[in-house]
């Protein structure tokens, strides 16, 4: 018989040596009860999600008309992809101007009318503030590039090296592949100085070194603060600040190593401004960091300290394989860093940058993580059982939604749906596809326009006509015929349904856990499940990871399962939440 893989009470242990990293907790009065420490929240990628308009973009008017699916899914806000006006050249993370919506989103009084329209419904927004850089149409880059003094200051504008100046001043990449440089063009059409950028060259590198950077961006914050929204994700918190001088990299790898323009000391002074103005309003604003330091377990706590951002997204999960021990590792050493800061973990299944899970988990599952780039490599080689992938998706958040912490829900995946891998190359707008010479294929595929209704495309996304009366334009990705059965009009009503399993959890959630305390792993009869029990409650959940079926605990009743559970015999590649002894 195999030992059972039990381990009695396994409380996050604290790393010591973190200890003096990490500051220590000043406890506010109503520590641990605020909303953002247990809060579900859904990421709308709001060109995907419902089209007003007709003109076969999502918009703000798209988003309102469906917020009653996001309160009926029951999660408790709502996170907005970057609306500002943009070129869009990274899908909106090229802002021109941070304060007025892309025309092709709507209005300001749009944004009023969904903030006020969702805190009726008890939904709270959060939006996406992008400060490491803006776009190349940002009247402060356009004012540099025409040789404004103050304007360049605002940027990295630097001399390259070589005889004539056509080296780039560094060696840094781009995250988007190619050198994170470009030479600009003097207003006398001469070669002229390089900008940095990060990622796209049409996203030019702010210099937080200079002061009204700072103050350009708390104003922004201000901006959104002042119409209620509740709190920003911010982009690449571990970007803005470089080390001075800017130095070469030398060959380090940003995800791995230490390296000079990621993760500087000085950028925590940004999220000490920032925090204090979030806590000046009443009720306080949020924020939630995106943040990918290098030795994440001892530099990420840092964005976690009580003077500082919120949370942080754990993205763990986005890689890890559909194995039972990385994933209880995982999750080990989340809620170990979460013991240190007293941040709650953000949980995260996917999001707009990587492969939607129901794909991850449909090809083989290698012990090691994988990454965007080879997950998206493998799309050629290996035909993925979408069945399959779609049945241990529904089993993970049986397991994330059961964790402490908060719950970020993205757009579709409550509907089970697959990335789209056949989009044509011309629909390809991504960055990443391009940089890549066509070899990557980009982030497209997860931003496929929803399925809400009907029988083809476009499914409900779209009204029948634009304002004018004329036919609607297609959406503005073409969406898999397959998707009639998926869209949110054929899974409701059917409680067999991932739409159904989605809403069903969630309210089980509020139910059982909004109040629940720390978790402890259970013991399993095989290594390949994973059960857990939170404190203060008598809900339990059980994720099979692997294959066989194996039996619940005796008596235990079944709340949810994502897969029939006969006999109390959980089958393979499934979860449940069960009471057990309640
Ligand atoms: C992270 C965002 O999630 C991604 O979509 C974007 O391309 C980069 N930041 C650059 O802003």
């Amino acid at each position: 018989m195999r030992e059972p893989n039990a381990s009695p009470t396994p409380e996050p242990v604290p790393d010591p040596s973190l200890d003096a990293a990490v500051a220590p907790l000043e406890v506010a009065p109503d520590a641990g009860r605020e909303w953002w420490r247990t809060a579900v929240v859904y990421q709308v990628v709001l060109r995907s999600f419902a089209d007003g308009d007709g003109d076969g973009v999502g918009d703000v008017a798209g988003l309102r008309a469906r917020l009653g699916h996001l309160a009926a899914l029951g999660v408790d806000a709502v996170w907005v992809n970057p609306w500002y006006a943009s070129p869009m050249v990274d899908a909106g993370y090229d802002v021109a101007d941070y304060r007025a919506l892309d025309p092709r989103y709507g209005e300001l009084e749009d944004a009023e009318a969904l903030v006020r329209e969702a805190h009726a419904l008890g939904l709270r927004v959060l939006l996406d503030v992008v400060p490491n850089h803006t776009s190349d149409q940002h009247a402060w880059f356009r004012a540099a590039l025409a040789g404004d003094g103050a304007a360049r200051a605002r940027y990295l504008f630097r001399p390259g090296r070589g005889e004539h100046g056509e080296l780039p001043p560094n060696d840094w990449e781009s995250c988007f592949r190619g050198p994170a440089w470009t030479r600009t063009t003097t207003p006398d059409g001469e070669p002229g100085d390089w900008y940095l950028h990060l990622f796209a060259p049409e996203q030019p590198d702010l210099d937080w070194s200079n002061r009204e950077v700072h103050e350009e961006m708390l104003d922004v914050l201000r901006f959104w603060f002042d119409r209620g929204v509740d709190g920003f994700r911010v982009d690449v918190a571990h970007g803005l600040v470089k080390a001075p001088g800017l130095p070469d990299a030398e060959g380090r790898d940003r995800r791995t190593e230490e390296h000079p323009g990621w993760d500087q000391d000085e950028v925590h002074d940004v999220w000490r401004e920032w925090r204090a103005l979030a806590d000046s309003y009443d009720p306080p604003r949020v924020f939630v960091a995106e943040a990918w330091p290098a030795r994440r377990a001892e530099r990420l706590p840092l964005y976690l300290r009580p003077d500082e951002l919120h949370t942080a997204f754990e993205f763990e999960p986005l890689h890890v394989a559909w194995r039972a021990r990385p994933w209880r590792d995982v999750v080990d050493r989340s809620l170990a860093m979460a013991g240190l800061t007293g941040a709650p973990c953000a949980w995260v299944l996917t999001n707009h940058d990587v492969v939607r899970q129901a794909t991850r988990y449909a090809r083989s599952q290698w012990a090691e993580k994988g990454t965007n780039e080879t997950e998206r490599a493998r799309w050629p080689d290996e035909v993925p059982d979408l069945a399959l992938g779609r049945r241990r998706a529904r089993a993970a958040v049986v397991l994330t939604a059961s964790l402490p912490g908060v719950l970020y829900v993205y757009l579709g995946e409550e509907l089970g749906l697959e990335e789209v891998e056949d989009l044509p190359a011309a629909l390809r707008t991504d960055p990443i596809f391009a940089r890549s010479g066509g070899t990557d294929p980009g982030r497209e595929g997860s931003r496929v326009p929803l399925p809400w209704s009907g029988d083809a495309p476009p499914f409900g996304f779209s009204p029948p006509t634009r304002p004018d009366g004329s036919p609607s334009a297609p959406p503005h990705l073409p969406q898999p015929a397959g998707w009639a059965a998926l869209s949110a009009q054929a899974q409701d009503g059917d409680p067999s349904s991932t739409l159904s399993l989605y809403r069903r959890l969630l309210a089980l959630r509020r139910e059982h856990l909004a109040g629940a305390g720390p978790m402890r792993w259970l013991p399993t009869p095989s290594p390949d499940v994973l059960a857990l029990a939170r404190e203060g409650t008598a809900l339990q959940s059980w994720v099979n990871l692997g294959a066989d079926p194996v039996a619940l605990p005796a008596g235990a009743r079944v709340l949810v399962a994502s897969a029939p559970v006969e006999d109390g015999v959980l089958p393979g590649d499934a979860g449940a939440w069960v009471l057990v002894g309640g």
